[in-house]
């Protein structure tokens, strides 16, 4: 069923084939390799296209597949017309966005415009002199004027995003590692360049962007020095970093310039310190983009029940809130940059993983936004939990460590903390099978595989009914039936119970009810109507009814109300 053609949604309703899709996410290097050499490329995915589609999922957002020197793996790229070697080759990219197009699946790449690499052609020419003609592609600060304002970096050793450079006696500004140089955004011509690899890009038949780091776009070329009284205060702080005066002008030029000109998606990485913040990315009317992740709700630390149920339902509620006439937002519980989701929000031991799992997937499905779900978790994989620091490859982890290193502090307590909040648990390679590398490559895999490949793994689950990952597919399935999970209103129920968390979505009179026991113990709730003879439509337990106000050990159900 088409759900624009759908007679059960008002003609009101602003409907697009973004709002009703379900996004799932390719980590290229860990996800299908081809060619033996140990990285996930283009060729492996298309060796995988069957079981995209079996999944039932609407488009895929891929991570980085441009030329890059690998610093951040991708998010430093070199040329952003061109794909990396280890990927493949422009044949291979177009072959792919052939065969998904074939199976009605839709292609969303990554655009990392806030920076490139160094080793791009326009940094290289930048930092030759102070007259270069792409001198100004980059912010530099010239060494006669002193120290500049002190700004963090993410991905540096010595945290200090200025790095200094002789050649032309200055520094250049980096938030992320030292070979991510941030771009001028406030150059006209950078912003010319960038909007011309959007049209190649969309020209050659993709479907949209998902923007990286974007709300750093814009800056105040000034850089003001921070201010001692803003510590800790987040929002605060981030407006010296980005979220600069020109921040939504760049963004409806890029609108005016580009995108209006493609029936395409744009999805940015954050948007904003609140939702009202958000919302200014995507009210319609402001002609921006499609939608924003926030990442409030993974910044809650490494444990959702730390955190507490009551205030993690409020957060979302809070978000929800602003959106709820207005502009659309998405929900994930997982990508690259976050450890696994049932590691992270649930409980991966062996007796609760997959029905945890399970009610999280029913979490992320049953929301109202546009839904990303990160590949592995339909087998709900978990946190590999690396013991050496020689096990990690990724930057943020390394580059951590030696900081901590050089200022005598805590390796083990680090090492310790990474082992649950390292990104680096969620790109170890795809578990297909129970084979040694679990079938990811013939060769040896770029980053170890989870041992626990011999049990949990796609070809077991695709034949198990009660697999995680069958269950991920009835999910998909039931949303595209039921437009009240896409388009219905959104409300919070029985909001402080510290165990449960309970909604009800509703679209023109259907109701329907969802029920999460995030905890391992039986829990109870409240609703304000009778669920007794309720059609229950799902449940991971495989219920067909709730008998009482009691829910299992992570029960999750979604219930039809009469
Ligand atoms: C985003 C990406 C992350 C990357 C960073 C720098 O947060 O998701 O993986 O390291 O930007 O590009
Ligand atoms: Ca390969």
């Amino acid at each position: 069923m088409s759900l624009d053609n759908s007679t059960i949604i008002s003609p009101t309703l602003d409907t697009k084939w973004w709002k009703e899709a379900v996004i799932y996410q390719i980590y290229p290097r860990s996800f299908k390799d081809s060619n033996g050499d140990g990285i996930g490329d283009l060729q492996g995915i298309i060796s995988k296209l069957d079981y995209l589609k079996s999944l039932g999922i609407d488009a895929i957002w891929l991570n980085p597949i441009f030329e890059s020197p690998n610093d951040d793996n991708g998010y430093d790229v070199s040329d952003y017309r061109s794909i990396l070697a280890d990927f493949g080759t422009m044949e291979d990219f177009d072959i792919l966005l052939k065969g998904l197009k074939e199976r009605g699946i839709k292609l969303i790449l990554d655009l990392v415009f806030n920076h490139s690499s160094d080793e791009h052609f326009w940094f290289q020419e930048s930092r030759k002199s102070r007259d270069n003609p792409y001198r100004d592609y980059y912010y530099w600060w010239p060494a006669e004027k002193g120290t500049p304002p002190y700004r963090w970096s993410w991905f540096d050793v010595e945290s200090n995003a200025w790095k200094y450079d002789a050649t032309t006696d200055a520094y250049y500004l980096h938030y992320f590692s030292v070979k991510q140089p941030d771009l001028n955004w406030n150059n006209p011509k950078v912003r010319e360049e960038l909007y011309a690899i959007m049209r190649f890009w969309l020209d050659k038949g993709i479907d949209g962007f998902r923007m990286d780091a974007f709300q750093f776009i814009s800056k105040d070329p000034s850089f003001p020095e921070l201010p001692n009284d803003i510590l800790g205060n987040i929002p605060e702080i981030m407006k010296y970093y980005g979220r600069g005066p020109h921040l939504h002008d760049y963004i409806q030029e890029m609108h005016r310039e580009v995108l209006q000109h493609y029936d395409v998606m744009t999805v940015s990485e954050g948007a904003g310190g609140s939702p009202e913040e958000a919302l200014l990315f995507v009210d319609p009317d402001r002609k921006e983009l499609s939608m924003a992740y926030h990442l409030e709700g993974v910044e809650i630390g490494s444990h959702v029940m730390n955190y507490g149920i009551v205030n993690y339902k409020k957060l979302y509620t809070h978000w929800d809130d602003a959106f709820k006439t207005k502009g659309w937002l998405s929900i994930f519980l997982a990508n690259h940059d976050q450890p696994r989701m049932v590691s992270k929000f649930g409980n991966d031991s062996s007796e609760f993983r997959a029905i945890c799992s399970k009610m999280l997937t029913t979490f992320v499905l049953t929301m109202r936004g546009t839904a990303y779900y990160f590949q592995g978790d339909e087998l709900g994989m978990v946190n590999i939990r690396f013991d050496s620091i020689s096990d990690y490859n990724d930057i943020d982890t390394i580059n951590k460590y030696e900081f901590i290193k050089s200022q005598n502090g805590d390796l083990e307590g680090f090492l310790e903390e990474q082992k649950q909040a390292s990104r680096e648990n969620s790109r170890t390679p795809f578990q297909w099978n129970a084979t040694p590398n679990a079938g990811f490559t013939e060769g040896k895999p770029w980053l170890k595989v989870h041992p626990n490949h011999t049990t949990i793994n796609a070809e077991s689950q695709e034949n198990d009914v009660d697999s995680t990952l069958n269950y991920f597919k009835t999910l998909v399935q039931l949303r595209k039936k039921e437009p009240t999970l896409i388009y219905g209103s959104y409300t919070l129920l029985d909001e402080e119970n510290e165990n449960v968390y309970a909604y009800l979505r509703e679209l023109n009179g259907r109701k329907i009810l969802v029920l999460l026991n995030f905890t391992s113990q039986e829990a109870v709730f409240s609703v304000p109507f009778s669920i007794l003879r309720a059609n229950v439509l799902i449940s991971n337990y495989n219920q067909k009814s709730i008998e009482s106000n009691k829910l299992l050990p992570y029960e999750a159900a979604i219930i039809a109300i009469k």
